[in-house]
C-alpha cells in the first residue's frame, strides 16, 4: 500500500495566510497540518508517500518534509501545477502508485483516527476504493454518500444542493489502481475540476464494490481560519507536549502548557492551557494566555490577553488589548495606539486581510 498527499490548491479561503505559503504548512497547535497527513500514515504502516504539489510554496513543502527520514518515511514529488481537480491530482501520481493499492490523503485534513481501519477494512474485502464517512451539519459544503439499508454505498455527489444524507466523504481514501482507468475518461464538474466524487461514482456504475467507513474520531478540514482554530482547539485538548522551556517563579500557571525549548513564561504572566508555546518566545509580565491559543517561535507577547487563538510566529504582540478567536499570520505584530495623536488605530493589513474592531 503506498500513500499519496495533496498539497496543491490555492489556498484562497485561508488569504491573506495563503498569500506567502501554502495552507499545507500552517500550524495547528505548533505543527504545519501536512506533518499530521504524514505521521497518520506511517503510523497506519503506509511509508512510500507521494506528495503531490500545486504551483503555491512547492519549495517550502519540499523543504519542509524534505526526504522524509526525518518523519520515518520515503517521499517522492509528485507536481500537478494548476489545481484541476482531485482526481486530476491522483492521476499525476499514476506512475508513482504503479499497479499498487494506495491511500490518498488531503493533505489540509486532520483526524484523531480512523486510517488504520479504513486501510484494514479495505485491505480485508474485494473493493475497488474505499471511503471515509462522518456525519456533517452542512453536507451541501462536502462531497456526500447515499447509502442504502445495509449500509452499502449507492451514490456519490460532490457539494449537492440538496444532499441525499449527513454524510460527507472525509479527506481520507483507499484504491486500487482500477481508479486511474475511470479517471482519464472523467469530464470536469461544473466547478471546473475532476472530481474524485464522480471517479468513486464511475467505479459504482461499472459495478465495482466501495467499501465505506463511518469515522468515530473527530475530523477537520481545516481550509478556513475558524476551521484552523477549531482544529487547533481539538489537538490540544489531546495533545500533550513537552515542557522544555522556562516557567518563572512568579508566573501564574495552570492546565496543560506545551513549552518547547529556550521559551520562558516570565514572573507576572498568567498562562491557562491547554497552551502551545513554540521555541524561543517570551511570555511577558502582564500577558495573559488562556485556552486553546499556540503561540510559534521566536515571538514575544506582552501586556495582551490571547484566548483562542493561533499566532504563527515571528510575532510582536504588545498591544494592551485582548485577542480572541484570531490567526494572525507570520512576523506580524500588533502594538498600541494610545499613546499616540492623533487618536485612532493604525494598520498596515494586506490583502484579503479580516479584522473586526
Ligand atoms: O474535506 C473533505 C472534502 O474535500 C470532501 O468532502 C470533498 O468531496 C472533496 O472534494 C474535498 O473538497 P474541498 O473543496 O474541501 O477540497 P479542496 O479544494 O480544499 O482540496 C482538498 C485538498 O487537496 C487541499 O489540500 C488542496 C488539495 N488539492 C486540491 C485541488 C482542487 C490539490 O492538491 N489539487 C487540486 O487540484
Amino acid at each position: 500500500m503506498k500513500g499519496i498527499i495533496l498539497s496543491g490548491g490555492q489556498g484562497t479561503r485561508l488569504r491573506p495566510i495563503t498569500h506567502t505559503g501554502p495552507k499545507q504548512l500552517v500550524p495547528v497547535a505548533n505543527k504545519p497540518v501536512l506533518q499530521y497527513a504524514v505521521e497518520d500514515l506511517r503510523d497506519a504502516g503506509v511509508t512510500e508517500i507521494g506528495v503531490v504539489l500545486g504551483n503555491l510554496g512547492r519549495e517550502e513543502i519540499q523543504q519542509f518534509l524534505g526526504n522524509g527520514s526525518e518523519f520515518g518515511v520515503d517521499i517522492t514529488y509528485i507536481v500537478q501545477g494548476n489545481p484541476l481537480g482531485l482526481a486530476h491530482a491522483a492521476g499525476c501520481a499514476r506512475n508513482f502508485v504503479g499497479d499498487d493499492d494506495f491511500v490518498m490523503y488531503l493533505g489540509d485534513n486532520i483526524l484523531n483516527r480512523g486510517t488504520s481501519d479504513l486501510i484494514g477494512s479495505f485491505e480485508d474485502g474485494k473493493f475497488s476504493a474505499g471511503i471515509a464517512l462522518q456525519e456533517v451539519d452542512n453536507p451541501q459544503q462536502f462531497g456526500v454518500a447515499e447509502l442504502d439499508d445495509d449500509g452499502t454505498v449507492t451514490r456519490l455527489i460532490e457539494k449537492p444542493d440538496d444532499p441525499p444524507s449527513n454524510l460527507a466523504l472525509i479527506g481520507i481514501y483507499v484504491f486500487s489502481s482500477e481508479v486511474f482507468d475511470v479517471i482519464e475518461q472523467l469530464e470536469p464538474s461544473c466547478r471546473g475540476e475532476l472530481e474524485i466524487t464522480d471517479a468513486i461514482q464511475g467505479l459504482l456504475d461499472s459495478g465495482k464494490d466501495i467499501d465505506s467507513h463511518v469515522v468515530q474520531g473527530w475530523w477537520k478540514d481545516t481550509g478556513k481560519p475558524e476551521d484552523i482554530l477549531e482544529a487547533n482547539r481539538l489537538v490540544l485538548e489531546e495533545r500533550h507536549g513537552t515542557q522544555e522551556g522556562t516557567i518563572e517563579a512568579g508566573a501564574e500557571t495552570m492546565g496543560h502548557i506545551d513549552l518547547q525549548e529556550t521559551s520562558v513564561i516570565e514572573d507576572g504572566a498568567v498562562v491557562r492551557g491547554p497552551v502551545s508555546i513554540g521555541s524561543n518566545t517570551v511570555i511577558k509580565s502582564g500577558a495573559y494566555l488562556g485556552p486553546y491559543t499556540s503561540i510559534g517561535p521566536n515571538s514575544i507577547i506582552e501586556n495582551t490577553h490571547i484566548e483562542n487563538s493561533v499566532v504563527i510566529g515571528e510575532s510582536e504582540i504588545t498591544s494592551n488589548g485582548e485577542v480572541v478567536d484570531s490567526l494572525i499570520g507570520k512576523g506580524a505584530t500588533i502594538g498600541s495606539a494610545e499613546e499616540l495623536l492623533p487618536k485612532g488605530r493604525r494598520l498596515v493589513i494586506g490583502e484579503n486581510s479580516n479584522l473586526r474592531l
